[in-house]
Formats: structure tokens, sequence, C-alpha cells
């Protein structure tokens, strides 16, 4: 089996469901090649981001998410085909620094997500994945213009001037686009996890994005697609939402971890072992309480009782408003749809929110100057 996932490689202290034993000795030697986890701005850069290849950029490469992002939806007028395929050659320009329009900006971890909307998947293949739209849930908030779409542009970089600018110089002179609503979001300071693996403080002060599939293996279980027009692709839903970070700060730290399942400062399960350790979801006080309360976010959201794979979170967060633009990535969508269902039975967490934009995309296979972007689902684009 082929593997383009770059830095993929050493993987201690997963969670059990991973074969992480199968990596052979190449995976070590990428592994040890990677940049150390602590290095936030670096890491794309050492990962070597390429926009082309069997898998789009900005799913498991850079390993460690950049600290800007711009993620901005759109509604497509006629033909997608050609539209996509000027995407792609674009973005190609983009990430090699050629675009004009980039004002002789270095590129650096520059990386453009391309997902198209349910709408458009179920026009071209009825009934296949990527052409069923998410369910509505509890604490939505949600007006038409923010609840789907057909066209999610994902831009993330190290250098803050980029998104902007790259998104600009993607979607200029497109009469086939009509934004419907963007986001900007950031990442704190990396905070390491395991060899290779980072995560980041979000607005609560909790670490985020600790228990994600990290290795070749866990991510063919659980994120790609491997069969059919869309192989090679993957599922992101994306998720505004807003948090009341005064009322939850005003908590006690215990209550807050309360609410998580997870220490505050070192971000470990409440269940015992270290950050990277994985949460037991049994284990229990001496007069017989579960550790990880009944109600906790870790508890509700883990992938056991709902049945799931891990699904892949690389959220970021917002300034404006002030919250969580969750993103998530997996093969399936009911991965996603079943842990939110079970939340929603009783999740702590999401008291101190309101989820006010919402959609599914299928992150389309990997392209190059061969095979354009989209052309597998949709057709070359070449008239
Ligand atoms: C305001 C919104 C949210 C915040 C602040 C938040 C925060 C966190 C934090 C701090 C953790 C523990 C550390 C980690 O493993 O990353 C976590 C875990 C997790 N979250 Fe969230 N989360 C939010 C919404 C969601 C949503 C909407 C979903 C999916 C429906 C979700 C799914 C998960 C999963 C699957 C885990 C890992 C559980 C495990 O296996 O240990 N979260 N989240």
């Amino acid at each position: 089996m082929k593997h383009d996932h770059q830095g993929d490689g050493v993987d201690q202290g997963r969670r059990g469901m991973s074969r992480r034993t199968l990596l052979g000795s190449g995976g070590v030697a990428l592994g040890l090649a990677l940049a150390a986890p602590g290095a936030a701005s670096g890491s794309g850069l050492a990962d070597g981001v390429r926009a082309s290849g069997e898998r789009q950029a900005g799913v498991a490469r850079p390993r460690v998410p950049q600290p800007h992002l711009l993620l901005a939806v759109f509604e497509i007028v006629g033909d997608p085909s050609p539209l996509l395929a000027a995407l792609g050659s674009r973005i190609l320009d983009a990430a090699a620094g050629d675009h004009p329009a980039l004002g002789g900006l270095d590129p650096g971890d520059l990386t453009v997500t391309v997902g198209v909307g349910p709408r458009l998947v179920a026009m071209n293949h009825p009934g296949s994945i990527g052409s069923e739209a998410l369910p509505p849930f509890p604490r939505e908030e949600i007006d038409d213009l923010h609840r789907d779409g057909d066209l999610v542009l994902q831009i993330c970089a190290t250098d803050p001037l980029l998104p902007a600018l790259v998104l600009a110089l993607l979607t200029g002179s497109q009469p086939q686009l009509r934004e419907r609503w963007r986001q900007r979001g950031m990442r704190g300071g990396a905070v390491p996890v395991r060899r290779g693996h980072a995560a980041a403080r979000n607005l609560l002060g909790f670490v985020d994005g600790v228990a994600v599939p990290t290795s070749p293996e866990e991510l063919d279980d659980s994120v790609w697609i491997d069969d059919g027009p869309a192989a090679g692709g993957t599922l992101m839903v994306v998720r505004r939402i807003e948090i009341d970070v005064a009322r939850f700060g005003a908590l006690s730290v215990p209550a807050q971890e309360a609410v998580i399942g997870r220490r505050r400062a070192s971000g470990a399960p409440l269940s015992g072992g270290g950050r990277a350790a994985d949460v037991d979801l049994q284990a229990k006080t001496a007069d017989g309480r579960y550790r990880i309360p009944v109600d906790a976010h870790v508890r509700r959201a883990h992938p056991r009782p709902a049945g799931v794979p891990l699904m892949l979170r690389r959220s970021y967060s917002m300034d404006d408003p002030l919250g969580l633009l969750f993103i998530s990535m997996q093969r399936e969508l009911s991965t996603f749809s079943r842990t939110l269902e079970r939340m929603s039975e009783s999740d702590a967490l999401l008291s101190f929110t309101r989820t006010t934009a919402s959609g599914s995309f299928l992150v389309l296979p990997g392209f190059d100057k061969a095979r354009s972007l989209g052309s597998t689902l949709f057709g070359s684009g070449r008239r």
C-alpha cells in the first residue's frame, strides 16, 4: 500500500485500535527526521508541504496544523469541473510561489484544501460518499446561508499575511463563485504530545487535538476514503462553535476539568497517566465514582461507546466570534454524527456553546498537472 503522509512514523503511546507495530524501518527513519513537535512554526516546512500528490495537503500534512487559517464557503453557479480545474492550477502556482498576486511573498508551509458540498456530489453521484448532508443537531442557531454550501477552501499558513491574500488570488475573477461565509482561525503555541505530534491550547486554556489518528495505519483506518472516484479524499466537517468563555472561566479549575475530563495544566486524562495516555472510561475512585465524570466531554465524545473510528480533529480558535472553528476529517459522516448525537444527550461542555455555521464537504482526491482537481468526480474540466 502506498502512503504519502509525509513525516509519518514513530508513534508511541496511542490507543489500542492502532496497528502501529506494523511500522517499517522506513517509517521510523522518517519519524526521526521530523522537527521537534514543539517547533510549531517550523513544522510545516520540515514536513515539506506539497500541493500536489495522491492526497491533498492540509489534512495529514503538515502533521502539526499551521498557526493561521482562513476558511471560506461558497456556492457554485454552473458546471463545477472547469472551475475546480482552474482552482487547482491556481493552487499549484500559489504553493510554488509563482502567482504574481503573491507579491513575491514566500508561500512557506502554505496549504489549500478543497472540498465540495453534498448538493454537487449528489447531482453527479447520487447516493455515494459525500452526497449526504449533516442532519440538524440541538444547540444550533444556523441560518440558511451558514448551513452547507457547494465549496469549502481551507487555507492554512504560518505567515499570517498569506491566507487572506491566497483566498483573493484563488477566487478573483471567478464569476461562478458566490461567497457565503468566511472565518479566520488561529492556533496557540504547539504543545508536544508524542513524537511527531503536537496539539495546541484552545480559548478555554485546555490542550486540544490530543487524541487523534497520526500513524499511516490509523489514518487509513479512520480518515482516508480508499475506493471509488473519491479515493484519496476524506470528509471534512466544519462547525463554527461560539463559546461563553467568561462563564466557563468563572468555574473553579477542578469544575472546568470535570467538564472536559482532562487536567487543564497538563492535558492528562482525569483517569491517570500523562498527556499522551488514553482516556480510561472504566477507571474509578476508591469510593466507586468514575474518574472521568459521566457527562465529561472526553467520555461523551469518546469513539468507543459511539462505535466509530477516531476522527482527525484539526480545529482552530476564533477571535471573532470567540470560540472554536471545529474541523474534523473522517472517512464516514457517521463518525461525526454519532459522536455529536452522544454528546448532545449529556455533554457538559455543550451548555457553554452555540453553533452558528455548519457544513460537511468531500475533500477531493489529490491532484497535479496531469490529473486536475476534481476530475475523478466531475470530469477533467477541459473542453
Ligand atoms: C467548543 C467546542 C469544543 C471544545 C472546546 C472541545 C475541546 C476538546 C478537548 C479539550 C478535548 C481533550 C483533548 C483532546 O483529546 O483533544 C477534546 C476531545 C475530543 N473532542 Fe472535543 N471539543 C469541542 C467540540 C467537539 C465536537 C463538536 C466534537 C465532535 C462531534 C468533538 C470531538 C472530540 C473527540 C472525538 C475527542 C477525543 C476523545 C477521546 O477519544 O479521548 N469535540 N475536545
